[in-house]
């Protein structure tokens, strides 16, 4: 099986290792410099950016594991033409689902879309095969950073220590130095997409990422969460009834198909369901609540290795089963179809 990979970053090279070392060809790379092919042990330059197309056509599948430094149309760029010649999609890029979702809705089937939210845990799975007409509640953590922050504040470290680890273990979202900036690049970037991208797949309704009104957190509120770092948490939650004396800083409130959502730094002792939900560390988590019970689970929110192991090969894998069984079943209709 040949895979192509677009964007070769973190996650763009363990995926191309963990592919290898599966026995897959790796035969395209695409970086913002132009098309690469590994030649012997090295990896060289074969073409212009723009002429990525025509050679990514000769593979399977493709891996788009590009940051969002738009609101997602590079990456729905690249999924559009792929999907729509028939090359699945397995994507780590979140903007493309979480503000174009209603164009790509059609090709879903041809979409892995496991590592966009939750790392390598795969919580999107989990929720989709959870979710119930009698769910009532779900709350998700969803950004490993924050967690992975405000649980070292909690366990007596510095701010300024944290986020200098958060960003030296590659769980920061790129581009940001001074820390409130790395918080509001998470609250307000990151959060809304995959909120977003959780309705949209979840089927809860459609929002798009870029409507959704975000108050970016203040250098005042900043000296307030670090202070209250033991209570507070980054939670988002999709509830069936209007919460309206929340207490809760930064964040987002929206409303669709019957289904409110709140999103921001709230008060982890608030809700009861919040002592479940809370993970340590740069994990992400989902709790489920209605009248079937209250169900959750957790898992890596962030890194290279979970998030290309746990979710972006078993998607690749998935996928990669499913269109072979399909392409069995076209060849069973062609050969009846000859015969009769
Ligand atoms: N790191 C994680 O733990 C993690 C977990 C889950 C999801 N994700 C998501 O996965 C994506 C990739 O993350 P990452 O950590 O691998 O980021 P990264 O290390 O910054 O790598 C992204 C790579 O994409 C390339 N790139 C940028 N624009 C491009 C374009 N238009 N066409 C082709 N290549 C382009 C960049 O390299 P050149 O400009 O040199 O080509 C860069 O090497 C992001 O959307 C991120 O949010 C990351």
């Amino acid at each position: 099986m040949k895979a192509g990979i677009i964007g070769f970053g973190r996650i763009g090279t363990e995926l191309y290792d963990r592919l290898i070392e599966r026995g897959w060809r790796v035969p395209v790379i695409v970086r913002s410099s132009g098309v690469y092919a590994p030649r012997g042990d090295e990896i060289r330059q074969i073409d212009k950016l723009s002429s990525w197309l025509r050679h990514i056509r000769e593979v399977d599948i493709v891996g788009l594991c590009i940051p969002t430094l738009d609101d997602g149309k590079i990456a729905y760029e690249y999924i559009k033409p792929l999907v729509k010649n028939g090359i699945p999609v397995v994507t780590s890029e979140k903007g493309a689902l979480g503000n174009y979702f209603l164009k790509l809705k059609v090709w879903l089937d041809k979409i892995g879309y496991s590592a966009t939210v939750g790392g390598g845990g795969r919580l999107l799975d989990w929720l989709i095969r959870r979710l119930s007409p009698w769910t009532r509640e779900v709350h998700l953590i969803i950004n490993g950073t924050l967690n992975f922050i405000w649980d070292g504040l909690d366990r007596g470290r510095a701010f300024d220590e944290m986020v200098g680890e958060a960003k030296k273990l590659g769980y920061a979202e790129p581009g940001t130095e001074r820390a409130l900036d790395v918080i509001n690049m998470e609250a307000c970037k990151d959060l809304p997409m995959k909120t977003s991208v959780v309705f949209n797949i979840c089927g809860f309704g459609e929002i798009r990422a870029k409507d959704i009104k975000v108050k970016e957190i203040t250098k005042d509120e900043l000296k307030k969460l670090v202070r209250e770092s033991a209570s507070r948490r980054y939670i988002v939650s999709i509830v069936k009834e209007k919460e309206d004396n929340e207490d809760v800083v930064g964040g987002f409130k929206c409303e669709r198909n019957g289904w409110y959502v709140s999103a921001g730094f709230k008060n982890r002792y608030y809700n009861p369901l919040f002592r479940q939900l809370v993970p340590p560390g740069v994990n992400n988590a989902v709790l489920i609540h209605g009248l079937e019970g209250t169900y959750a689970t957790t898992g890596p929110g962030a890194g290279p290795t979970p998030t290309v192991m746990g979710s972006m090969i078993k998607d690749i894998e998935n996928i990669s089963r499913n269109e072979e069984l399909l392409r069995l079943a076209e060849n069973v209709v062609t050969s009846v179809r000859k015969a009769l």
